[in-house]
């Protein structure tokens, strides 16, 4: 698996990865109605489009196709963290998880964060995250309970690799 920059041409494909993500890999934990109510957020492709784009996401490229989708924003947000459903258990989410840390330890990031969905929960504790807060997002009507998770990154030291 790698992961590259996402292309412009390629946001209606993340689209598409989100939707079924959400659908057809969340339902342990979130009834149709409130899955409905989470991928409604892309019913506008035009208006997903351009807020993905503006986020600089990454794909996961697994077997030539995109296997997931993230992003690192700025401030240690990771706002979306996404696996096909065909992918789902190989692995991607891992390996997206390090391509973030690497990213944001060459920014010297102290610590990375997302609002993280009970479906995803056990694998970012299982990554070391902890829970800041519980917390209920209300989309379309509907809500839908999630957690603030964070992550206190080691900075890796360069001053051993640094010539005497
Ligand atoms: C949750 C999700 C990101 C995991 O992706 P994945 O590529 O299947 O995860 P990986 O294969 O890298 O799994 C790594 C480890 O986490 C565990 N894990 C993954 N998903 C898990 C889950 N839902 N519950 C418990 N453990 C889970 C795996 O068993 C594996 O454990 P191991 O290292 O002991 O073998 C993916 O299933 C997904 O996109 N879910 C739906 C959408 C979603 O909720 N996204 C997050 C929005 S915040």
């Amino acid at each position: 698996m790698e992961c590259r920059p996402c292309r412009g041409d390629e946001m209606g494909l993340l689209r598409e990865l989100f939707v079924a993500a959400v659908m057809e890999l969340t339902g342990g934990e979130y009834s149709l109605e409130q899955r409905r109510a989470w991928v409604s957020s892309a019913a506008d492709k035009v208006e997903f489009c351009a807020r993905m784009e503006a986020r600089q996401p990454f794909v996961a490229i697994l077997q030539e196709r995109i296997a997931g989708y993230a992003d690192l924003q700025p401030d240690g947000l990771i706002d979306h963290f996404y696996v096909a459903p065909w992918a789902k258990g190989q692995r991607v989410a891992s390996g997206m998880l390090q391509h973030i840390e690497e990213l944001a330890q060459s920014k010297e990031m102290t610590t990375i964060h997302s609002f993280v969905s009970l479906t995803a929960e056990p694998f970012f504790l299982q990554k070391k995250f902890v829970v800041v807060e519980q917390r209920i997002a209300t989309r379309a009507g509907v809500t839908l309970p999630h957690a603030l998770l964070q992550k206190v990154l080691t900075l890796k030291s360069t001053r051993e690799s640094l010539p005497r």
